[in-house]
């Protein structure tokens, strides 16, 4: 979910509405924002879109000096308006908008019911907003501390006091909220891209911090109730890197951006072909020697980047590497120690199912390493060591230049760690580096003449199931290849090991299933070959992923997607781009909503 609050000045209902349709990425099921006017604080929900919330309030506008907005991707309580924050206690003294999860929120519940509570949701949130009511006498900064420890989970909380027409009160524990100071105005946050029209000093809240905000700027206390001082960032995000830039869709500008990302990424970590990440790591050679074990462990697409990694890994070093699904990472008595080097991948830095993987690694005593798109997220914050991707905003909800950015960053570390374990040859080493540094153009090269696949993709946005199959390198690529397809067009999309489709998946083959075949130049490509002659053999149209120079061993293939020739522990960064856009063409042609897929959030900050 996403939040944001304004105090100041302007027109705050269009303050807060363009926030929102910042933050609509963060879930976008229904939304809604509150004002403190003059008489009282008013409310305004509707379900759908931001965009629907302002259609609304065009009718009924909303007017005052302070607000707070909310845009919602359901957790406890279906999609409706009663479910849509901000929620309020029975008589409106309290207001609030809640990202995150409330644990215990049964057992208050029918506390309050117990003495008379009557609730119009079946949101945890509005049991909040009562328990608030409750609670307060007079006192904010006394009752959000009573609050924050009467109630367990994850949340980032906006407030409003109906007696209060002055200031905004912020909760932080377990999801994110920024704190925002601009000249006589003050705002906050789930994240950056909705402040930034305003201002570029953020003030990143901490575990069981909380906030005030008034037009002159903020006051922070802790759990406590204790002041603290905060230290104020300057981002160097501006505006134009969380707008479209003339592209129809965010996912299409961020799949174009990759070789930039690739670019920057290398940028400062790779010179004269040697792999250095001294400056932004620790380790030593007797700590690097000392380690057996490397966990890489992510949710969704980073997911799958992690399963690149863990074969790159494989190649340069003897180490016992795995890659696990965060979510399933603290259920599996797996042994995991000193001895361990848990990397934790995650383009937000925030996902809860990550975090507290992290967290439960580092209880054990892995060394843990971030992996990253934001150095003041949660994860990044919690772990011993970071290491950014610089790939900027990415606000499409299906990762794609994030990826890129991932496995570059992965590719390095995994490089380096090889170097200070002494299992990397210096030639092998400048034959990789040699080539990522190629890699940005070829990317670009490759995206330019992405022509052709949008009337491929069209040709196909109407089948009904796809296999994807890679071998090696390419499975994981199949796999995000797969996701890609089912997150923006709907589109049932199985990715299996290529040799593991004779096992069971070849049952579903026909001529309406098509089939998209990872299969770059490498030592697996003549046993794909095999897999693409079984698939021949059910009738299957096959799209195939394959290196330039490839085509004529293909000729019964229905459809090739062709990349540059590269080293084959590369091949992931080229085979996935036509993917990409595969996907974005057959959504385009299905008429989806390719920047914000229908039941999907970019960051998942509950369990
Ligand atoms: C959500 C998004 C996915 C993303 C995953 C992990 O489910 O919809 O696109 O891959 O979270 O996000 P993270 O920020 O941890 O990489």
């Amino acid at each position: 979910c996403g939040i944001v609050g304004y105090v100041g000045p302007r027109d705050v209902s269009k303050v807060v509405l363009s926030g929102l349709a910042r933050l609509e990425y963060r879930g976008y099921d229904s939304a809604g924002m509150a004002i403190s006017g003059e008489d009282g604080i008013k409310r305004s929900r509707e379900v759908g879109k931001v965009a629907d919330l302002a259609r609304m309030l065009e009718t009924s506008p909303l007017v005052g000096k302070l607000g707070i907005g909310h845009t919602r991707w359901a957790t406890h309580g279906g999609v409706s308006v009663e479910n849509a924050h901000p929620h309020c206690d029975s008589s409106c003294s309290v207001v609030l908008v809640h990202n995150g999860i409330i644990e215990n929120y049964v057992d208050i519940k029918e506390e309050l019911l117990s003495n008379g509570g009557v609730f119009s949701s079946q949101t945890d949130t509005e049991v909040a907003a009562h328990l608030l009511g409750k609670i307060y006498s007079g006192d904010p900064k006394e009752a959000l501390v009573e609050l924050y420890h009467r109630i367990t989970g994850a949340f980032a909380l906006a407030v409003m006091f109906a007696d209060d027409k002055d200031h905004i009160y912020c909760i932080r524990k377990g999801s994110p909220l920024i704190v925002a100071l601009g000249d006589g105005e003050t705002l906050c946050a789930s994240d950056v891209p909705a402040v930034l029209e305003y201002t570029r000093k953020i003030v990143y809240m901490g575990e069981g911090e909380m906030a005030c905000l008034s037009r002159e700027g903020a006051s922070f206390w802790d759990s406590q109730g204790r002041t603290i001082e905060k230290e104020v960032v300057e981002v160097d995000w501006d505006l134009s890197m969380v707008e479209k830039g003339g592209y129809p869709h965010f996912m299409l500008k961020e799949i174009n951006e990759q070789g930039a990302v690739m670019r920057q990424t290398l940028t400062g970590r790779t010179e004269g072909n040697v792999v250095d990440l001294s400056n932004e790591l620790s380790w030593t050679s007797d700590w690097a020697r000392s380690i057996k074990k490397v966990h890489l462990v992510a949710c969704g697409t980073s997911y799958y980047a992690a399963s690149v990694a863990e074969r790159v890994m494989g190649l340069f070093t003897d180490l016992d590497v795995r890659v696990d699904i965060a979510s399933e990472y603290r259920y599996r008595s797996i042994p995991i120690g000193e001895d361990t080097l848990a990397i934790f991948v995650s383009q937000s830095g925030e996902t809860l199912d990550t975090l507290a993987a992290e967290r439960f690694a580092k209880e054990k005593g892995a060394r843990c390493l971030a992996i990253t798109n934001n150095g003041l997220s949660s994860i990044a914050r919690e772990v011993d060591d970071v290491l950014l991707l610089k790939a900027g905003p990415e606000i499409g909800v299906a990762a794609t230049k994030t990826f890129t950015g991932q496995m570059a960053v992965l590719y390095l570390m995994a490089l380096y760690l090889a170097k200070l374990r002494e299992s990397l040859a210096k030639d092998e080493e400048t034959r990789l580096v040699k080539e990522m540094t190629c890699l940005p153009y070829k990317i670009e090269g490759l995206l330019e003449n992405s022509g052709p696949i949008k009337s491929m993709a069209e040709k196909y946005s109407l089948a009904r199931d796809f296999l994807f199959l890679g071998r090696g390198f390419s499975f994981p690529i199949a796999l995000e290849g797969a996701l890609k397809l089912k997150e923006i067009s709907y589109i049932h999309a199985e990715a299996y090991a290529a040799g593991e489709m004779k096992h069971g998946p070849i049952a579903l083959l026909d001529r309406a299933v098509p089939v998209v075949v990872v299969m770059p130049d490498d030592e697996l490509w003549e046993k794909t070959l095999s897999n693409v002659q079984e698939t021949k053999a059910r009738k299957s149209p096959v799209i195939a992923v394959t290196t330039v120079g490839r085509e004529s061993s293909l000729k019964d293939v229905e459809d090739i997607l062709t990349v540059p020739s590269t080293e084959p522990e590369l091949s992931p960064f080229l085979t996935v781009i036509p993917l990409q856009m595969f996907a974005y063409y057959v959504a385009l042609a299905r008429g989806t909503e390719i920047d914000q897929p229908r039941n999907l959030a970019k960051s998942v900050t509950v369990e």
